[in-house]
């Protein structure tokens, strides 16, 4: 190792000594830094890394970025031609498998999704309880915990022809109860999955049908939602990838390990900014009120939501895609009047040396909302439907992760900051040192 030039050569100058370490795929491993320590009773070095703005914590085949470039791949294949040429249930079937399907392999893919598109009644039973005003996404997130009671089995998660099973259940599963969701917040009644249609237009049949005998998708829009459903399948270790890998790691059963996901996706800083942006974009209200909004922001008043990223440091490739899907979705609704502002927001923003030292760019949030919006989902909707498609990303990881003999339960270290060892006073002889904060 002493001449190997992929090493780093570390001097503790407290001791004098000096350690020599393997770099390999650019990285170090934190656990070599484990021997440097001043003395035997030391517990040795650590790394600090909150929000793992620089570790890597799995190695991972699925998906690869490039935030520099704005490039992102599924197993290889850029975006754009995956988005241009597949539809969501190949795509599924990539992350999941590795390979794109042939024609047979397909068939049969779709086959197991269809046949598991239902869900038990008592689900229906579940989803009734909820109030009239219950968040979409807390619906989503509730019930597919719930589907944990119904599947004993899955808990056995290192069976993997059980896994495969549950990947085929929870892909099936997510449309039937995000349009459950859906229809519920409208006070309509739950429609059942049909099998014949593909897999985004049997997501609108069931959002969307009403007496008519045969729900008829009107194909531009079946095809805009699948390539959005595209575009959201996976995007290696952001929160929510990474809660369904810690979760995972205990060998919790997929239903709640995805339903941990899913909640980790809901909030605003990550898939929960879609809702985020059109509740911004009305509040903005017109075109004309832009500037003074950004200048609030550049005032510390609140972020740009839809706006920014941890690895993309260039133009999300995602909102591009979006942008010009945008198109073809407003040629049949009609154009959503957010749109103006929107735009307007963009072009201010990447003039204003605030977001261009920052490379704060539209990220994938920014236009999906206008295209939900412009299809007739209300913004508290917006984020399941960034859940569905990116269930099939939590499971090629979770999968990915089983499978991984390096991988561990996920625990991390702490720096203790708290105070050394103290004595318990009695409650009279107490002082009320920390103030309380009231509850609203
Ligand atoms: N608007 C205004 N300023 C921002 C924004 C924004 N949207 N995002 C980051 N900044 C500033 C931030 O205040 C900081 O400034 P300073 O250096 O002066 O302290 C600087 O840019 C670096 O930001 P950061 O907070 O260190 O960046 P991060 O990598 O921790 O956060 C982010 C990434 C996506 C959470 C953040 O950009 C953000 O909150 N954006 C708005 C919410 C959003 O659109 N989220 C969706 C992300 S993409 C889809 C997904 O993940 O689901």
């Amino acid at each position: 190792m002493e001449n190997d030039k992929n090493t780093f050569t570390i001097t503790d100058n407290r001791t004098g000594a000096s350690y020599t370490l393997p770099i390999v795929d650019g990285c170090i491993r934190a656990m070599d830094l484990r021997p440097i320590k001043v003395n035997p009773d030391d517990f040795g070095t650590m790394t600090y890394d909150p929000a793992f703005m620089n570790t890597a914590s799995c190695r991972s085949a699925v998906t690869f970025i490039d935030g520099d470039k704005g490039v992102l791949w599924y197993r290889g294949y850029s975006i754009d031609q995956l988005a241009e040429s597949c539809t969501f249930l190949e795509v599924a079937y990539l992350l999941i498998n590795g390979e794109l399907p042939t024609k047979d392999q397909y068939e049969e893919w779709r086959s197991h999704i269809v046949h598991h598109t239902l869900v038990h009644e008592n689900i229906k039973s579940l989803m009734e309880g909820f109030r009239y005003d219950a968040h979409p996404m807390s619906m989503f997130v509730s019930a597919m915990a719930a589907l944990s009671t119904f599947y004993p089995d899955s808990r056995k998660v290192r069976d993997a022809r059980q896994r495969r099973l549950d990947i085929y259940r929870l892909i099936a599963k997510a449309p039937t109860i995000a349009a459950w969701s859906y229809r519920h917040s409208l006070g309509l009644p739950y429609v059942y999955p049909d099998n014949d249609l593909r897999y985004t237009a049997n997501f609108m049949n069931m959002l969307w049908r009403k007496v008519e005998p045969k729900y008829v998708a009107n194909p531009v829009l079946a095809r805009a939602l699948g390539i959005l459903f595209i575009l959201h399948a996976d995007h290696e270790q952001n929160c929510s990838a990474n809660t369904m890998r810690c979760v995972g790691s205990s060998e919790t059963d997929p239903y709640v390990t995805t339903a941990a996901a899913a909640a980790a996706l809901s909030g605003p800083l990550h898939g929960g900014a879609n809702e985020a942006v059109l509740r911004m974009l009305n509040e903005i209200g017109s075109k004309d009120n832009v500037p003074a909004y950004v200048k609030s922001i550049k005032e510390g008043k609140g972020k740009l939501m839809g706006f920014g990223h941890r690895v993309y440091k260039n133009y999300d490739p995602r909102a591009r895609i979006i942008k010009r899907t945008a198109e073809e979705v407003f040629d049949v609704t009609g154009k959503n009047p957010l749109l103006e502002i929107a735009i307007e927001l963009e072009r201010i923003a990447l003039e204003d040396d605030y977001f261009i030292k920052r490379k704060l760019y539209p990220n994938v949030d920014f236009y999906s909302g206008i295209i939900y919006q412009a299809m007739g989902f209300s913004p508290s909707f917006f984020t399941v439907l960034f859940a569905i498609p990116r269930t099939v990303g939590w499971l090629a990881q979770w999968q990915e992760l089983l499978e991984d003999k390096e991988q561990k339960i996920a625990r991390p270290r702490q720096i203790y900051t708290g105070y050394s060892r103290r004595e318990v006073v009695p409650m009279d002889q107490r002082g009320a040192e920390v103030a309380i904060p009231a509850a609203r």
